[in-house]
Protein backbone atom coordinates (compact mmCIF):
# COMPACT_ATOMS: atom_id res chain seq x y z
CA UNK A 1 0.00 0.00 0.00
CA UNK A 2 2.49 3.12 -0.95
CA UNK A 3 2.64 6.06 -0.21
CA UNK A 4 4.04 8.20 -2.88
CA UNK A 5 5.72 11.57 -2.79
CA UNK A 6 6.99 13.52 -5.53
CA UNK A 7 9.16 16.77 -3.70
CA UNK A 8 9.86 19.90 -6.08
CA UNK A 9 9.63 17.72 -9.47
CA UNK A 10 10.68 19.60 -12.62
CA UNK A 11 11.00 18.15 -16.02
CA UNK A 12 11.82 20.32 -18.93
CA UNK A 13 12.03 19.34 -22.56
CA UNK A 14 13.89 22.18 -24.35
CA UNK A 15 11.76 25.27 -23.86
CA UNK A 16 8.50 23.40 -22.57
CA UNK A 17 8.10 22.67 -18.75
CA UNK A 18 6.17 19.92 -18.72
CA UNK A 19 6.07 19.71 -15.00
CA UNK A 20 6.79 22.61 -12.75
CA UNK A 21 7.87 22.37 -9.62
CA UNK A 22 5.14 20.09 -8.74
CA UNK A 23 4.56 18.87 -4.94
CA UNK A 24 1.89 15.86 -4.72
CA UNK A 25 1.27 13.51 -1.93
CA UNK A 26 -0.83 10.07 -2.94
CA UNK A 27 -1.83 8.43 0.20
CA UNK A 28 -1.57 4.75 0.38
CA UNK A 29 -4.67 3.09 -0.92
CA UNK A 30 -5.92 5.92 -2.23
CA UNK A 31 -7.58 6.14 -6.33
CA UNK A 32 -6.21 8.96 -7.09
CA UNK A 33 -6.92 11.22 -10.40
CA UNK A 34 -4.15 13.68 -12.28
CA UNK A 35 -6.79 15.10 -14.16
CA UNK A 36 -6.16 18.26 -16.80
CA UNK A 37 -6.33 19.39 -20.76
CA UNK A 38 -4.04 17.83 -23.20
CA UNK A 39 -0.61 18.70 -22.90
CA UNK A 40 -0.60 19.78 -19.32
CA UNK A 41 2.33 17.10 -18.44
CA UNK A 42 -0.03 14.71 -16.67
CA UNK A 43 2.22 11.81 -18.23
CA UNK A 44 5.27 12.92 -18.02
CA UNK A 45 4.29 13.42 -13.88
CA UNK A 46 2.95 9.64 -13.90
CA UNK A 47 6.51 8.65 -15.78
CA UNK A 48 8.60 10.60 -13.05
CA UNK A 49 6.54 8.60 -10.82
CA UNK A 50 7.42 5.58 -12.50
CA UNK A 51 10.90 6.15 -13.41
CA UNK A 52 10.85 6.44 -16.89
CA UNK A 53 11.95 9.73 -17.23
CA UNK A 54 13.95 11.37 -14.53
CA UNK A 55 13.25 14.62 -13.22
CA UNK A 56 15.47 17.42 -13.90
CA UNK A 57 14.75 18.94 -10.56
CA UNK A 58 13.12 17.26 -7.38
CA UNK A 59 12.75 13.76 -5.62
CA UNK A 60 10.37 11.08 -6.13
CA UNK A 61 9.64 8.98 -2.71
CA UNK A 62 7.87 5.50 -2.64
CA UNK A 63 6.97 4.28 0.92
CA UNK A 64 9.31 7.40 2.28
CA UNK A 65 12.41 5.22 -0.06
CA UNK A 66 13.78 8.03 -2.26
CA UNK A 67 13.37 6.33 -5.33
CA UNK A 68 14.36 9.46 -8.05
CA UNK A 69 17.14 7.71 -9.54
CA UNK A 70 15.69 3.49 -8.79
CA UNK A 71 15.26 2.11 -12.32
CA UNK A 72 11.29 1.24 -13.06
CA UNK A 73 11.98 -2.53 -12.82
CA UNK A 74 12.78 -1.57 -8.97
CA UNK A 75 10.24 0.34 -7.91
CA UNK A 76 7.31 -2.29 -7.48
CA UNK A 77 5.26 -0.43 -9.63
CA UNK A 78 2.59 -1.50 -12.35
CA UNK A 79 2.06 0.63 -15.66
CA UNK A 80 -0.64 0.75 -18.20
CA UNK A 81 0.76 3.04 -20.77
CA UNK A 82 -1.44 5.93 -22.88
CA UNK A 83 -0.39 3.71 -26.10
CA UNK A 84 -1.08 0.05 -24.60
CA UNK A 85 2.23 -1.59 -25.27
CA UNK A 86 2.05 -5.18 -25.97
CA UNK A 87 4.72 -7.61 -26.56
CA UNK A 88 3.15 -8.64 -30.48
CA UNK A 89 4.70 -11.83 -30.40
CA UNK A 90 2.32 -13.07 -27.91
CA UNK A 91 -0.92 -13.95 -27.49
CA UNK A 92 -3.68 -12.40 -25.28
CA UNK A 93 -2.75 -15.23 -22.68
CA UNK A 94 0.74 -14.89 -22.96
CA UNK A 95 0.52 -10.76 -22.23
CA UNK A 96 -1.36 -11.53 -19.38
CA UNK A 97 0.32 -13.87 -17.57
CA UNK A 98 3.75 -12.93 -18.32
CA UNK A 99 4.96 -10.83 -15.12
CA UNK A 100 7.61 -12.79 -12.66
CA UNK A 101 4.75 -13.02 -10.05
CA UNK A 102 2.50 -15.17 -12.52
CA UNK A 103 5.19 -17.22 -13.36
CA UNK A 104 6.49 -17.84 -9.50
CA UNK A 105 2.95 -19.26 -8.88
CA UNK A 106 2.51 -22.18 -9.83
CA UNK A 107 -0.02 -23.46 -13.22
CA UNK A 108 -3.25 -23.60 -10.52
CA UNK A 109 -3.21 -20.58 -9.17
CA UNK A 110 -1.38 -18.50 -11.96
CA UNK A 111 -4.27 -19.68 -14.84
CA UNK A 112 -7.02 -18.82 -11.88
CA UNK A 113 -5.87 -15.52 -12.02
CA UNK A 114 -5.06 -15.14 -15.49
CA UNK A 115 -8.81 -16.10 -16.25
CA UNK A 116 -10.32 -13.76 -13.24
CA UNK A 117 -7.87 -10.79 -14.76
CA UNK A 118 -9.17 -11.48 -18.58
CA UNK A 119 -13.14 -11.96 -17.16
CA UNK A 120 -12.38 -9.05 -15.55
CA UNK A 121 -11.53 -6.81 -18.50
CA UNK A 122 -14.27 -8.94 -20.76
CA UNK A 123 -11.36 -10.74 -23.03
CA UNK A 124 -11.08 -14.24 -21.89
CA UNK A 125 -12.96 -15.94 -25.20
CA UNK A 126 -10.14 -14.09 -26.96
CA UNK A 127 -6.99 -15.56 -24.89
CA UNK A 128 -5.53 -17.12 -28.03
CA UNK A 129 -5.39 -13.85 -30.05
CA UNK A 130 -2.49 -11.69 -30.77
CA UNK A 131 -2.30 -7.61 -30.29
CA UNK A 132 -1.97 -7.53 -34.40
CA UNK A 133 -6.01 -9.14 -34.28
CA UNK A 134 -7.33 -6.80 -31.57
CA UNK A 135 -8.60 -3.22 -31.43
CA UNK A 136 -7.74 -0.68 -29.73
CA UNK A 137 -9.60 -0.91 -26.99
CA UNK A 138 -8.91 -4.52 -26.71
CA UNK A 139 -5.36 -4.15 -26.13
CA UNK A 140 -5.79 -1.55 -23.68
CA UNK A 141 -7.66 -3.71 -21.56
CA UNK A 142 -5.45 -6.34 -22.10
CA UNK A 143 -2.63 -4.28 -21.15
CA UNK A 144 -4.60 -3.37 -18.31
CA UNK A 145 -5.16 -7.46 -16.86
CA UNK A 146 -1.69 -7.42 -17.34
CA UNK A 147 -0.43 -4.83 -15.10
CA UNK A 148 -3.29 -6.20 -12.72
CA UNK A 149 -1.92 -9.56 -12.82
CA UNK A 150 1.46 -8.78 -12.02
CA UNK A 151 0.82 -8.00 -8.67
CA UNK A 152 2.36 -4.41 -8.32
CA UNK A 153 0.88 -2.51 -5.52
CA UNK A 154 1.10 0.06 -7.08
CA UNK A 155 -0.55 0.64 -10.24
CA UNK A 156 0.04 3.72 -12.67
CA UNK A 157 -2.55 4.13 -15.34
CA UNK A 158 -2.34 6.52 -18.16
CA UNK A 159 -5.40 7.12 -20.02
CA UNK A 160 -6.04 3.04 -19.26
CA UNK A 161 -9.41 3.82 -19.74
CA UNK A 162 -8.83 6.22 -23.10
CA UNK A 163 -10.07 4.04 -26.06
CA UNK A 164 -12.83 2.17 -24.84
CA UNK A 165 -16.27 2.62 -26.14
CA UNK A 166 -18.64 4.70 -23.85
CA UNK A 167 -20.29 1.63 -22.19
CA UNK A 168 -17.14 -0.46 -21.64
CA UNK A 169 -15.04 2.38 -20.56
CA UNK A 170 -18.12 3.26 -18.07
CA UNK A 171 -18.11 -0.79 -16.35
CA UNK A 172 -14.86 -0.67 -16.28
CA UNK A 173 -14.04 2.63 -14.52
CA UNK A 174 -15.66 1.23 -11.29
CA UNK A 175 -14.31 -1.92 -11.30
CA UNK A 176 -10.64 -0.76 -11.71
CA UNK A 177 -11.58 1.14 -8.62
CA UNK A 178 -13.41 -1.82 -6.45
CA UNK A 179 -10.12 -3.76 -7.83
CA UNK A 180 -7.48 -1.43 -6.62
CA UNK A 181 -9.83 -0.89 -3.23
CA UNK A 182 -10.29 -4.97 -3.17
CA UNK A 183 -6.67 -5.51 -2.89
CA UNK A 184 -5.71 -2.50 -1.18
CA UNK A 185 -3.41 -1.16 -3.73
CA UNK A 186 -2.51 2.28 -4.47
CA UNK A 187 -4.02 3.84 -8.13
CA UNK A 188 -2.42 7.07 -9.82
CA UNK A 189 -4.97 7.25 -12.98
CA UNK A 190 -4.18 9.45 -15.33
CA UNK A 191 -7.25 11.06 -17.40
CA UNK A 192 -8.17 14.62 -19.45
CA UNK A 193 -12.14 13.26 -18.87
CA UNK A 194 -13.49 14.94 -15.67
CA UNK A 195 -16.22 12.62 -15.84
CA UNK A 196 -14.30 9.86 -15.20
CA UNK A 197 -11.82 11.38 -12.96
CA UNK A 198 -15.15 12.61 -10.69
CA UNK A 199 -16.68 9.27 -10.63
CA UNK A 200 -13.87 7.56 -9.17
CA UNK A 201 -11.46 9.41 -7.29
CA UNK A 202 -10.82 10.08 -3.95
CA UNK A 203 -9.03 12.75 -4.35
CA UNK A 204 -7.94 14.74 -8.05
CA UNK A 205 -5.47 17.14 -9.10
CA UNK A 206 -6.22 19.18 -11.15
CA UNK A 207 -3.23 20.11 -13.75
CA UNK A 208 -2.74 23.00 -16.28
CA UNK A 209 0.21 23.85 -17.98
CA UNK A 210 3.12 22.07 -15.86
CA UNK A 211 1.36 22.29 -12.96
CA UNK A 212 -1.10 21.53 -10.43
CA UNK A 213 -4.03 23.93 -9.31
CA UNK A 214 -5.68 22.45 -7.14
CA UNK A 215 -5.73 18.86 -5.31
CA UNK A 216 -9.30 17.83 -3.47
CA UNK A 217 -11.94 15.52 -3.33
CA UNK A 218 -14.16 15.24 -6.51
CA UNK A 219 -17.00 17.10 -4.10
CA UNK A 220 -14.34 19.81 -2.33
CA UNK A 221 -13.30 20.89 -6.61
CA UNK A 222 -16.64 21.35 -7.20
CA UNK A 223 -17.67 22.67 -4.40
CA UNK A 224 -14.79 24.92 -3.83
CA UNK A 225 -12.73 25.66 -6.84
CA UNK A 226 -10.06 27.44 -5.94
CA UNK A 227 -8.69 28.40 -9.30
CA UNK A 228 -11.03 29.97 -12.26
CA UNK A 229 -9.62 27.28 -14.37
CA UNK A 230 -10.85 24.51 -11.61
CA UNK A 231 -14.44 26.22 -11.61
CA UNK A 232 -14.31 26.12 -15.64
CA UNK A 233 -12.85 22.51 -16.02
CA UNK A 234 -14.68 20.91 -13.23
CA UNK A 235 -18.03 20.75 -14.26
CA UNK A 236 -19.10 23.88 -15.46
CA UNK A 237 -19.54 27.75 -15.30
CA UNK A 238 -21.19 30.66 -15.98
CA UNK A 239 -18.82 33.67 -15.78
CA UNK A 240 -19.62 37.50 -15.00
CA UNK A 241 -16.95 40.22 -15.30
CA UNK A 242 -17.43 43.39 -12.59
CA UNK A 243 -15.97 44.85 -9.75
CA UNK A 244 -15.99 44.71 -6.13
CA UNK A 245 -19.01 48.03 -5.36
CA UNK A 246 -19.64 47.21 -2.13
CA UNK A 247 -18.74 45.00 1.34
CA UNK A 248 -21.39 44.95 3.96
CA UNK A 249 -20.89 42.59 6.88
CA UNK A 250 -22.93 40.01 4.99
CA UNK A 251 -22.49 40.58 1.77
CA UNK A 252 -19.95 41.69 -1.23
CA UNK A 253 -21.63 43.28 -3.39
CA UNK A 254 -20.49 43.57 -7.41
CA UNK A 255 -20.90 45.63 -10.02
CA UNK A 256 -21.64 43.90 -13.92
CA UNK A 257 -21.44 46.32 -16.93
CA UNK A 258 -24.33 48.17 -16.95
CA UNK A 259 -24.77 49.39 -13.46
CA UNK A 260 -26.41 45.88 -12.92
CA UNK A 261 -25.43 44.60 -9.27
CA UNK A 262 -25.02 40.82 -8.18
CA UNK A 263 -24.73 39.88 -4.33
CA UNK A 264 -22.10 37.22 -3.11
CA UNK A 265 -21.47 36.11 -0.13
CA UNK A 266 -17.24 36.49 -0.70
CA UNK A 267 -15.15 38.12 1.57
CA UNK A 268 -11.63 37.37 -0.07
CA UNK A 269 -12.00 40.93 -2.64
CA UNK A 270 -11.91 44.44 -1.36
CA UNK A 271 -13.86 47.18 -2.93
CA UNK A 272 -12.82 48.36 -6.50
CA UNK A 273 -11.26 45.07 -7.11
CA UNK A 274 -11.90 44.07 -10.61
CA UNK A 275 -13.62 40.42 -10.22
CA UNK A 276 -14.73 37.04 -11.98
CA UNK A 277 -18.00 35.72 -10.48
CA UNK A 278 -18.60 31.97 -11.36
CA UNK A 279 -21.76 30.29 -10.91
CA UNK A 280 -23.06 26.90 -11.91
CA UNK A 281 -25.78 26.77 -14.64
CA UNK A 282 -27.56 24.60 -12.58
CA UNK A 283 -27.66 26.87 -9.85
CA UNK A 284 -29.03 29.62 -11.18
CA UNK A 285 -32.93 29.94 -12.02
CA UNK A 286 -34.97 31.30 -14.75
CA UNK A 287 -38.62 31.97 -14.72
CA UNK A 288 -40.85 34.03 -17.74
CA UNK A 289 -41.24 37.77 -17.23
CA UNK A 290 -39.63 40.83 -15.80
CA UNK A 291 -39.38 40.20 -11.78
CA UNK A 292 -37.24 43.15 -10.82
CA UNK A 293 -35.94 41.78 -7.35
CA UNK A 294 -32.80 41.64 -5.57
CA UNK A 295 -30.39 39.47 -7.19
CA UNK A 296 -32.05 39.19 -10.55
CA UNK A 297 -31.39 40.38 -13.45
CA UNK A 298 -33.68 40.63 -17.04
CA UNK A 299 -32.67 39.13 -19.65
CA UNK A 300 -34.28 36.74 -22.70
CA UNK A 301 -33.92 33.54 -24.18
CA UNK A 302 -31.45 33.31 -27.10
CA UNK A 303 -31.17 29.02 -26.82
CA UNK A 304 -33.41 26.59 -25.42
CA UNK A 305 -32.50 22.95 -25.64
CA UNK A 306 -34.09 19.94 -23.91
CA UNK A 307 -31.14 17.01 -23.54
CA UNK A 308 -33.14 14.36 -21.94
CA UNK A 309 -32.68 14.86 -18.56
CA UNK A 310 -31.62 18.73 -18.26
CA UNK A 311 -33.28 21.52 -20.17
CA UNK A 312 -30.73 24.43 -21.35
CA UNK A 313 -31.57 28.09 -21.40
CA UNK A 314 -28.86 30.82 -23.30
CA UNK A 315 -29.68 33.98 -21.92
CA UNK A 316 -28.59 36.87 -22.39
CA UNK A 317 -29.02 39.52 -19.95
CA UNK A 318 -30.21 42.91 -20.24
CA UNK A 319 -26.47 44.03 -20.09
CA UNK A 320 -25.45 41.95 -22.91
CA UNK A 321 -23.51 39.40 -20.97
CA UNK A 322 -24.27 35.62 -21.59
CA UNK A 323 -25.04 32.61 -18.86
CA UNK A 324 -26.40 29.34 -19.13
CA UNK A 325 -29.28 28.04 -17.17
CA UNK A 326 -29.51 24.52 -16.86
CA UNK A 327 -32.80 22.86 -14.77
CA UNK A 328 -33.90 19.26 -14.43
CA UNK A 329 -36.49 19.17 -17.61
CA UNK A 330 -39.24 17.90 -15.34
CA UNK A 331 -39.16 20.74 -12.55
CA UNK A 332 -39.14 23.68 -15.16
CA UNK A 333 -41.08 26.03 -17.60
CA UNK A 334 -40.20 25.44 -20.97
CA UNK A 335 -39.26 28.80 -22.96
CA UNK A 336 -39.63 30.08 -26.37
CA UNK A 337 -36.44 32.00 -28.36
CA UNK A 338 -36.79 35.56 -27.93
CA UNK A 339 -39.20 35.44 -24.61
CA UNK A 340 -38.02 37.79 -21.61
CA UNK A 341 -36.88 36.42 -18.55
CA UNK A 342 -35.63 36.75 -15.46
CA UNK A 343 -32.46 35.37 -14.09
CA UNK A 344 -32.07 34.62 -10.16
CA UNK A 345 -28.71 34.69 -8.76
CA UNK A 346 -28.59 32.69 -5.30
CA UNK A 347 -25.89 34.74 -3.20
CA UNK A 348 -24.28 31.73 -1.14
CA UNK A 349 -23.39 29.66 -4.47
CA UNK A 350 -21.09 31.97 -6.52
CA UNK A 351 -17.44 31.56 -6.50
CA UNK A 352 -15.49 34.93 -7.05
CA UNK A 353 -12.25 34.98 -8.45
CA UNK A 354 -9.75 38.08 -8.74
CA UNK A 355 -9.92 39.16 -12.51
CA UNK A 356 -7.08 37.17 -14.43
CA UNK A 357 -4.24 39.01 -15.20
CA UNK A 358 -3.99 37.73 -19.15
CA UNK A 359 -7.24 38.08 -19.50
CA UNK A 360 -10.71 36.04 -18.85
CA UNK A 361 -10.20 33.93 -22.16
CA UNK A 362 -6.82 33.06 -22.14
CA UNK A 363 -7.37 31.92 -18.51
CA UNK A 364 -9.65 29.45 -19.52
CA UNK A 365 -8.38 28.44 -22.68
CA UNK A 366 -7.69 24.20 -22.74
CA UNK A 367 -4.15 24.77 -23.95
N1 LIG B 1 9.67 13.12 -24.97
C1 LIG B 1 9.29 14.37 -25.15
N2 LIG B 1 10.02 15.24 -25.90
C2 LIG B 1 9.63 16.53 -26.05
N3 LIG B 1 8.54 17.06 -25.50
C3 LIG B 1 7.76 16.28 -24.75
C4 LIG B 1 8.08 14.89 -24.54
N4 LIG B 1 7.13 14.35 -23.73
C5 LIG B 1 6.26 15.34 -23.48
N5 LIG B 1 6.63 16.49 -24.07
C6 LIG B 1 5.91 17.79 -23.99
O1 LIG B 1 5.61 18.04 -22.64
C7 LIG B 1 4.30 18.58 -22.50
C8 LIG B 1 3.48 17.69 -21.58
O2 LIG B 1 3.27 16.45 -22.23
P1 LIG B 1 2.50 15.23 -21.57
O3 LIG B 1 2.60 14.09 -22.50
O4 LIG B 1 2.99 15.03 -20.19
O5 LIG B 1 1.01 15.79 -21.54
P2 LIG B 1 -0.38 15.09 -21.16
O6 LIG B 1 -1.00 15.93 -20.11
O7 LIG B 1 -0.14 13.66 -20.86
O8 LIG B 1 -1.24 15.25 -22.50
P3 LIG B 1 -2.29 14.22 -23.20
O9 LIG B 1 -3.59 14.38 -22.43
O10 LIG B 1 -2.43 14.77 -24.57
O11 LIG B 1 -1.73 12.86 -23.15
C9 LIG B 1 3.74 18.70 -23.91
O12 LIG B 1 3.93 20.01 -24.34
C10 LIG B 1 4.58 17.73 -24.71
O13 LIG B 1 4.69 18.13 -26.04
MG1 LIG C 1 -0.73 11.91 -21.77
Amino acid sequence: MPEVRVKNATKKYGKIIAVDNVSLQIHANEYFCLLGPSGCGKTTLLRLIAGLVEPDKGEIYIENRLVTSVPPEDRGIGFVFQEYALFPHMNVWDNVTYGPRVKAMGKKKSEKLGREMLEMVRLFERFDAFPSELSGGMMQRVALARALAAGSKLLLLDEPLGALDAKIRNDLRYELRKFVKDLELTGIHVTHDQAEAMAISDRIAVMRKGKILQVGTPQELYMHPQHIFVAHFIGESDFLEGYVSKITKKESIIELRGRLFVHTLDKTHEEGDKVVIAIRPEVLTVEKGKKRRENSILGHVEGFRFEGTNVRCQIELENGDSVVVVRPALMTEWFNIGEKVTVSFPAEKSFVFTYPERGLKRELALE
